[in-house]
């Protein structure tokens, strides 16, 4: 369902990602890992549009706009908004109408923070509406960079089960391995501009690893 083929990015002489290509089908659960400075960020904005590519190019049949959402790695929130407001912005926005706002709410646990500003919420609040806002629209295929980074650990758990609830196509950029094993199904490691490993968890556990050691190993035997 969706093609990226040989992408190439460099910042002013800095190599970032060298020929990157990867397929994602319909029903993957793709981890997207490597080391911080890896170029993880800066292949999902290509993907959303936000910044260019050298060369490459993206095959898809769904559409950007409506069929495909990207959670960035920093939140793009206002403020000065309250949860209710910033959520009904977001629907007047992608002419969404038929959208049951409180169960989203109730989904990501927001429920009882509706009138609060969203420059008071914790981070860990705010990745979640950061996420409510990325599936407002019910997307075929989602990108999700770092979504639990500023969560306690029980946020981080909950955010995993509400995720697993929804069945999204999805890539995911996460640490968190705890989780890798039994929510993702493929996993995807890049390292020096590279994709140096996109295999199934399945075989990964077939070799009798969890997909940590099985990123520890790859990631230096690249080195
Ligand atoms: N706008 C930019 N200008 C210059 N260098 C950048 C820019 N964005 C990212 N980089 C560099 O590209 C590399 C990859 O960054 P990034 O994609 O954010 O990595 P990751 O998300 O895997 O941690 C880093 O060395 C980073 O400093
Ligand atoms: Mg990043």
């Amino acid at each position: 369902m969706f093609k990226v083929k040989e992408i190439e990015k460099s910042f002013k002489n800095k190599e970032v990602l060298k020929g990157v290509t990867f397929e994602v089908s319909e029903g993957d659960r793709v981890a997207l890992l490597g080391n911080n400075g890896a170029g993880k960020s800066t292949l999902l904005k290509i993907i959303a549009g936000q910044i260019e590519a050298n060369s490459g190019k993206i095959d898809t049949y769904l559409d950007f706009k409506t069929e495909i959402s990207m959670m960035p790695q920093g939140d793009i929130l206002i403020d000065d908004l309250t949860v209710f407001e910033i959520v009904s912005l977001k629907c007047k926005m992608n002419k969404i109408s038929d959208v049951d706002t409180q169960e989203m709410l109730l989904m990501v646990e927001l429920q009882g923070q509706q009138k609060q500003y969203v420059g008071n919420l914790s981070g860990g609040q705010k990745r979640r509406l950061s996420l409510l806002l990325t599936i407002l629209n019910s997307p075929k295929l989602i990108f999700l960079d770092e979504p639990t980074t500023g969560m306690d650990l029980e946020s981080v758990d909950n955010f995993w089960r509400l995720l697993e609830k929804k069945h999204y196509t999805s890539v995911i950029v996460t640490h968190d391995f705890n989780q890798i094993d039994h929510f993702f199904t493929k996993t995807l490691i890049i390292k020096n501009g590279k994709i140096i490993a996109n295999e199934s968890v399945e075989t990964i556990h077939d070799l009798g690893k969890t997909v940590e050691q099985y990123y520890r190993e790859t990631i230096e035997m690249e080195d």
